[in-house]
């Protein structure tokens, strides 16, 4: 029996790909080990999002061909979005990389070990699929708070400067009775949130079930505490996925939002199909149904042609809609994107640099301010874990997925704890537990 070790890069999809894997090689005879030391095979699940994803991988390839060169390691196997993208350069990485596999080629990944093992051979496999979803295989978790779950995989929108579509390929959804049955097997396993994952979740079909009926499904037949969702883009977004949230208390109040730009000609040569108002209109009407509800973005800064005043638009999108939080990028050209072929990548690193520090110092002053609305809430906070600042301390998330910084006794990760925010910063809360003293004890302390 062969020890694997995997390091996963990149995105949630990638999370739960990586327990995907671990399913799939575990049946087959190797065990998955938490440190590299005991391994002698080392598997990373990769991202190809932006070139400094790329870099990483590179980097860490070098570290690994030192390994296998003093014989600490066998095997390399390049997995994900990167193996994907990158399929030639990175067979061509031999004898450095044993392995190659795109995101739709991890059940072949026992065949691919074979032929390293038995027959002295690479395993390479790429080949894109119009219908693998992986609803047959039980992801392997680790035990924990929060359990992903894919309800779609691959891309169609073909946002000019995104490569996502290209390493995941066309976009194909699950069963609502997959997703179900999976939802039912995570609560018995005492998962207490659940995030379903999507490239674009809005575009989830399965017979007549549109994505909101499948987190209606989720809200009424399980009994998960939190479920929440990522991403749904803003073109397509479900009016009546709002009211679905709105009455189920399950459903986080929490909506991530890619606004990406602000500035409709730059949306447009995104090819992200809304203009800044209908963005707008969207944003409105979530919070007239949604009251208290939190919204995040991600946003790329100096994409092609992206002038100052089109960065302006940005800025002044963002001082208006006030998002809870934000990721923001600079633009990386990515190769065989319709971006690199139309556009070029004409906005110089200085300009995107500073239009990413402007940007993030205007976010973080938002956040702060929104954040310190909260001071003398009671909050219901799910515990994560210990604060990594004080071990004293636990970290947990309101349903808008807030970190909430508190010390209290007698409880643990995955409890529910009303907490009352006394501060806040940028990037969390900070309260004291609140005993709530149930109603029937209440009577019945009077009664004594
Ligand atoms: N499907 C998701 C996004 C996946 S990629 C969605 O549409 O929300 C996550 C984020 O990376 C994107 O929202 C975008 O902001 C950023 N991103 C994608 N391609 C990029 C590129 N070429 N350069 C910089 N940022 C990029
Ligand atoms: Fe990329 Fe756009 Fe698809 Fe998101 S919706 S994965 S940004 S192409
Ligand atoms: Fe995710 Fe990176 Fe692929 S963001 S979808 S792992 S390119």
């Amino acid at each position: 029996m062969k020890n694997i070790y995997l390091e996963t890069y990149g995105c949630q999809m990638n999370e739960y790909d990586s327990e995907l894997v671990r399913s799939i090689l575990t049946a087959s005879q190797y065990q998955f080990v938490p440190s590299i030391d005991l391994a002698q095979i080392v598997l990373m699940n990769t991202c190809a999002v932006r070139e400094n994803a790329h870099q990483k991988i590179y980097h860490r390839l070098d570290e690994l061909k030192g390994m296998k060169k003093r014989g600490e390691i066998e095997v390399v196997g390049v997995l994900g979005c990167m193996a994907q993208s990158l399929r030639k350069t990175l067979a061509e990485r031999s004898p450095t990389v044993d392995v190659v596999a795109g995101p739709d080629s991890y059940k072949k990944l026992p065949n691919l070990l074979t032929a390293v093992y038995e027959n002295n051979n690479h395993g390479f496999d790429f080949a894109l699929s119009e219908f693998e979803t992986y609803a047959d295989i039980t992801p392997k978790r680790i035990a924990g708070i929060n359990a992903w779950v894919a309800i779609m995989r691959g891309c169609d929108n073909f946002c000019t400067f995104c490569v996502v579509p290209y390493t995941r390929g066309r976009e194909r959804s699950r069963s609502v009775e997959s997703v179900l049955n999976e939802a039912y097997r995570i609560e018995s396993e005492g998962f207490k949130q659940v995030t379903i994952l999507g490239q674009n979740v809005n575009s989830y079909h399965s017979g007549d079930d549109d994505f909101a009926d499948l987190m209606h499904t989720l809200a009424t037949k399980s009994n998960i505490p939190r479920i929440r969702f990522t991403s749904p883009h803003p073109k397509d977004f479900p009016r009546k996925l709002l009211h679905v949230i709105a009455e189920n208390p399950s459903l986080c109040k929490q909506i991530h939002l890619p606004l990406q730009a602000g500035n409709n000609t730059v949306l447009k040569r995104m090819n992200r199909t809304y203009t800044k108002e209908e963005f707008y209109d969207l944003v409105d009407e979530i919070r007239m149904i949604i009251p208290g509800v939190a919204l995040t973005t991600d946003i790329i800064v100096g994409f092609s042609g992206e002038s100052d005043a089109d960065f302006e638009d940005t800025f002044d999108v963002m001082e208006k809609v006030r998002f809870d939080s934000a990721f923001i990028f600079k633009y990386s050209e990515r190769k065989n994107t319709i971006a690199s072929r139309k556009f070029a990548d004409d906005v110089p690193e200085a300009a995107k640099t500073e239009r990413i520090v402007r940007l993030n110092d205007l976010q973080r002053q938002i956040s702060k301010e929104i954040n310190q609305t909260e001071i003398g809430k009671k909050v219901e906070v799910l515990i994560e874990h210990r604060s990594k600042k004080d071990a004293n301390e636990w970290l947990g998330r309101t349903d808008q997925n807030k970190g909430v910084v508190f010390a209290a006794t007698g409880k643990n990760p995955g409890d529910f704890v009303t907490v009352e925010i006394t501060s806040a910063t940028t990037n969390t809360l900070i309260g004291r537990a609140v005993n709530v003293v149930p109603k029937s004890s209440n009577i019945l302390s009077l009664s004594r």
